[in-house]
């Protein structure tokens, strides 16, 4: 599995940092540019990550994508990418409802939210998931409860 976020901020730092290791069978982490120090820093420290050129790349490359931006910028970011119907996306943003989502989104992507905490950074994050999603349960489950 390949895993991909959008906005390297301090949630997607902790995220791949627990999914390092965790035992989970991914083939590789794509990691945006931005933010360009947490980014270099990930991709220096864990030979599965890898930074991606732009967010449509992250997109593309993607069985299960990550969107971590923060929500003053999400409606700037995500009406521009391009998803594939059936796609796995997982949304960390705060306070924005899924029909809003799924409108920036535009495709009938397979959407689940979550709640993680910095606590999955050493796998004992407690993470609420909506709706109930199998495979992303199991990402979360390896990186706490
Ligand atoms: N931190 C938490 O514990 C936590 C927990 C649950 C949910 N969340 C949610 O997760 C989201 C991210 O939170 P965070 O704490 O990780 O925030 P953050 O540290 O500010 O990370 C957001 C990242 O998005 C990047 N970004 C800005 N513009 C972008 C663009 N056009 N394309 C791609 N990336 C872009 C920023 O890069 P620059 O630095 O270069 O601007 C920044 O690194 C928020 O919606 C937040 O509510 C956070």
């Amino acid at each position: 599995m390949r895993i991909s976020f959008i906005g390297t901020g301090a949630i997607t730092e902790a995220m791949v940092t627990g999914i390092v290791g965790s035992g989970l069978d991914v083939a590789g982490i794509l990691v945006s540019p931005r933010n360009r120090e947490i980014a270099a820093r990930l991709a220096g420290r864990f030979p599965l990550v890898r930074i991606v050129k732009d967010n449509q790349q992250a997109v593309d490359a993607a069985d299960v994508l990550f969107l971590a931006v923060r929500p003053q910028i999400a409606e700037d970011v995500i009406p521009k990418l391009k998803f594939r119907k059936g796609q796995k996306v997982v949304s960390v943003i705060a306070a924005t409802d899924r029909p809003t989502l799924l409108g920036w989104i535009g495709e009938e992507v397979e959407l689940t939210q979550a709640i993680p905490l910095p606590f999955v950074a050493e796998r004992e994050g407690v993470t609420a998931i909506y709706p109930p999603n199998r495979a992303v349960a199991a990402i979360f489950a390896a990186l706490g409860t």
